[in-house]
C-alpha cells in the first residue's frame, strides 16, 4: 500500500506503547501497578450519570447533534467563562462543543498551518500540538520548558525568522507533564507577543480545575486583548472523571472558533446531545465537585511525593494537573530508569522523553491509581536498587 508521506512524519501515540507493555506483563501473570496514563481512576460522579440516564431517553437525543454543539450547552459555557474566570464570551460565536479537547487540539492546525508552516510548541509538552502540525504538513518550532523559568518558555529566545513563519503557538498551563502553573502577567505577556507578531495563541487549560492548596488557575481569557488572538481549549475529563464519555470545548476569538467549526462540522458530527447534557449538570455543580474530588488527587499527590523525596528521588510539589514530575536518580535518564521500574519493581511510569526531548532526565507519575494501589506502588518503587 502507498502510505502518504506525512503519515511518516507521525509517531504511534505515547500510551499505545505502554498499555501494550502492561497488557503483556498481564500476560505473562504479572501484575503491573501503573501510574503511566492521566485516566481518573474515581467514577464519573452519580449527579452527572444520573444526567445522562435521564437525556439519553429523550429521542431528540438520538439524531445527529449540530457540529457547534447544543444552544443550552454553550450558554452553560458561556456562564462558566463568566463566573470562573470573570470573561465574557458570546455563547452563540465563540463557544463550540468538542468531542474530548483532543480532537479540537488535533483538529485546530487544519485551521491555520499550510505546508512549510510554524507551529510553536512547548517541549516537554502533550504531543497532540505536534501531532496536529505534522498531520497540515508544518513544521514544529520546540520552546524548551524549564524548572529554572518556572516551567515556563522564554518567549524572547524565539528567532525572528521563526516568528515571521509561525502561524500559531500552544500553551499549556496547569501543565501536563510538568505541573507547572501559569500568573495572568504571563499570559499577558503571551497575548502581547500573539498580537505584535500575528501569531495565534492556543491554550490548553485541560486542567484548570484541577487545583490544589487552594490554588485558582487563571484563564488565559482574562489578559488584556486576548479576544483578539487566543483560543482556549477546556476538558471534562480530568475535571469530572470524564475521559470516557468525550467532551470538551473551545472558547475565544471568534475567528478562530468558527473556523474550527468549519474544520470540524466537514469531518465529525458534534458530541452526542446527551452527553452535552451531563456537562451541563457538572458544570453546574463544579465548585463543590471539584473540592472534593481534587482533595483525594492532594492526599495522593502528599503521599507519593513524599516517599519518593524519602527514597531520595527529587520531586517538585505541583498546585495543580494530575502529575509529579520527578528526577530520575544520577545515573540514569528517562528511559532506562522507567525501564528498571518497570523490571525490577513492575511499576509503570512515563519516560520524560514520551514529551519531547527536554523531558530527559525526568519520569512522570500520574495520581490516578487508586489509593490501595499507590500504597503497593511506593512500597515496591522503595525497593529498587540503583
Ligand atoms: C494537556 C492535555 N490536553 C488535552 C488532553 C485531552 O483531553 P480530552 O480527554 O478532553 O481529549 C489531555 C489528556 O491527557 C492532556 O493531558
Amino acid at each position: 500500500m502507498k502510505f502518504s508521506k506525512r503519515f511518516d512524519t507521525i509517531e504511534p501515540y505515547l500510551f499505545v506503547a505502554i498499555s501494550r507493555t502492561i497488557s503483556e506483563k498481564k500476560k505473562k501473570g504479572i501484575d503491573v501497578i501503573s501510574f503511566g496514563i492521566g485516566d481518573p481512576d474515581i467514577p464519573t460522579p452519580k449527579f452527572v450519570l444520573d444526567s445522562m440516564k435521564k437525556h439519553s431517553d429523550n429521542p431528540a437525543n438520538h439524531r445527529y447533534p449540530e457540529s457547534e454543539g447544543l444552544p443550552e450547552f454553550r450558554n452553560e459555557v458561556s456562564e462558566y467563562m463568566s463566573s470562573r474566570f470573570g470573561v465574557d464570551v458570546d455563547p452563540e460565536k465563540q463557544v463550540i462543543s468538542l468531542i474530548g479537547a483532543k480532537e479540537g487540539i488535533g483538529h485546530a492546525s487544519l485551521c491555520l498551518i499550510d505546508e512549510g508552516d510554524v507551529s510553536i510548541v512547548p517541549d516537554p509538552g502533550y504531543p497532540v500540538y505536534s501531532a496536529g502540525c505534522n498531520f497540515a504538513g508544518g513544521e514544529i518550532y520546540k520552546m524548551p520548558l524549564l524548572q529554572s523559568k518556572g516551567w515556563k518558555p522564554d518567549l524572547n529566545n524565539i528567532p525572528s525568522d521563526i516568528r515571521e513563519k509561525a502561524k500559531m503557538l500552544w500553551l499549556n498551563y496547569p501543565n501536563n507533564p510538568t505541573g507547572g502553573v501559569a500568573d495572568l502577567d504571563f499570559f499577558q505577556e503571551v497575548v502581547n507577543f500573539g498580537i505584535e507578531n500575528d501569531i495565534a495563541i492556543m491554550h490548553d487549560a485541560c486542567y484548570s480545575d484541577v487545583t490544589f492548596d487552594g490554588y485558582k488557575a487563571p484563564s488565559i481569557l482574562e489578559a488584556k486583548n486576548s479576544m483578539e488572538i487566543a483560543m482556549e481549549f477546556h476538558s471534562f475529563s480530568k475535571i469530572f472523571n470524564m475521559t470516557g464519555w468525550r467532551l470538551g470545548f473551545a472558547v475565544g476569538n471568534e475567528q478562530l472558533v468558527q473556523s474550527l467549526l468549519t474544520v470540524k462540522s466537514n469531518l465529525d458530527s458534534g458530541a452526542p446531545q446527551a452527553i452535552q447534557m451531563m456537562g451541563i449538570d457538572a458544570l453546574k455543580n463544579i465548585e463543590v465537585f471539584t473540592q472534593e474530588n481534587n482533595a483525594i488527587y492532594q492526599a495522593r499527590r502528599d503521599k507519593l511525593s513524599s516517599a519518593l523525596e524519602e527514597i531520595g528521588l527529587t520531586v517538585e510539589f505541583p498546585r495543580a494537573a494530575l502529575y509529579l514530575w520527578c528526577r530520575v536518580p544520577e545515573g540514569y535518564n528517562s528511559a532506562s530508569f522507567t525501564e528498571l521500574l518497570l523490571e525490577q519493581c513492575n511499576v509503570v511510569v512515563t519516560p520524560g522523553t514520551g514529551y519531547g526531548e527536554y523531558g530527559e532526565g525526568y519520569v512522570r507519575l500520574s495520581l490516578t491509581t487508586p489509593d490501595e494501589l499507590v500504597d503497593e506502588g511506593v512500597k515496591r518503587i522503595s525497593k529498587w536498587k540503583g
